[in-house]
């Protein structure tokens, strides 16, 4: 009789901006799951791998209790969390996602004059990320009032409760929407592949290890190409020289005719068109661009 389940839970934003994005880079990690019928957890199928759907910022919490073994989050919401201070162990960063790009930045209600951080002594400023705030007030240099609010923060200044807000902007519709103005980024923020501590069992840390390997080859497959030539021997090295990070190129004779040969290569860039036309400049031809399914480092 088996004494615990042995399967690894990932945690993953229930609803918002990075759920869809998420939810996807599991999929294409080889992972089909189920759905329950509380919505709450996905069972994998193919896979000792569940997912739990939650609220983005109690995804820290999950990872540092063990409740979870990876977790996929806001860059945002992780240092907000690392900045509450010890008692929980911080979880690793394996790495930077490709998606979930925003800002979190402060935005004054439009006519609303802004003159530079100065202007920010003793104002109220509404957000949800009190501690990062803080923080870049106090490399600025001022000291304002922070509104902590859980939700909503773009209603504050409607409502009186703040002269400007901080909260995250991605394609600036929910700034519009609401009349407010972006002035100072405060920081960059991404989403970011989580880990909790390494299981006491290999084998869901063997798990742990081969998901986080399989994003990472999701993740260089969505920047790489294999592109195909022609190109005339002489201008070889020139070719070689124009194809976005490759390694090393396999050259191929073509039956029959001697000035030229195939060139065929893995391209950890996106190629663009700007470099196709640079390749066909220094006399390259037949080029097909393809996109890689799978890889493996
Ligand atoms: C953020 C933020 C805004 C919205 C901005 O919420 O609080 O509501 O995204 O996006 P936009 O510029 O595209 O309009 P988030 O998705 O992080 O949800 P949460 O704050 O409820 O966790
Ligand atoms: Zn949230």
């Amino acid at each position: 009789m088996m004494e615990r389940e042995l399967r690894i839970k990932v945690a993953v934003q229930k609803t918002g901006r990075l759920t869809e994005n998420s939810l996807e880079m599991l999929k294409r990690c080889g992972l089909s799951y189920s759905r329950g019928t509380d919505q709450l957890i996905c069972f994998g199928e193919n896979m000792p791998v569940d997912v739990l759907l939650v609220r983005d910022d109690d995804i820290p919490s999950l990872l540092a209790e063990g409740v979870c073994e990876l977790g996929i989050v806001g860059l945002n919401v992780l240092l907000e969390k690392a900045a509450e201070g010890p008692g929980l162990v911080a979880p690793r960063t394996l790495g930077a996602l490709d998606f979930g790009h925003c800002r979190l930045s402060l935005a004054v209600p439009r006519g609303k004059s802004y003159d530079g951080t100065g202007s920010l002594a003793g104002a109220r400023i509404a957000t949800s990320y009190p501690r990062i705030l803080t923080g870049w007030l106090q490399e600025q240099g001022v000291e304002a009032e922070i509104v902590t609010l859980s939700g909503a923060v773009e209603i504050a200044p409607r409502l009186g409760r703040a002269d400007l807000i901080c909260d995250l902007v991605s394609t600036g519709s929910t700034l519009a929407a609401n009349e407010l103005e972006e002035v100072e980024v405060v920081l960059e923020s991404h989403a970011v592949l989580v880990a909790g501590e390494t299981p006491a069992d290999s084998f869901r840390a063997e798990w742990v290890k081969r998901l986080a390997n399989r994003i990472d080859g999701v993740l260089r497959v969505r920047e790489s190409k294999y592109i195909m030539l022609h190109a005339p021997r002489a201008a070889l090295e020139e070719i070689r020289a124009l194809l976005p990070g490759t390694e090393a190129p396999t050259v191929m004779p073509l039956d029959g005719i001697d000035d030229k040969v195939a060139v065929h290569a893995v391209c950890r860039e996106n190629v663009f068109w700007e470099t196709l036309e640079s390749l066909k400049q220094a006399g390259a031809s037949s080029v097909l661009v393809l996109p890689v399914e799978k890889m493996l480092a």
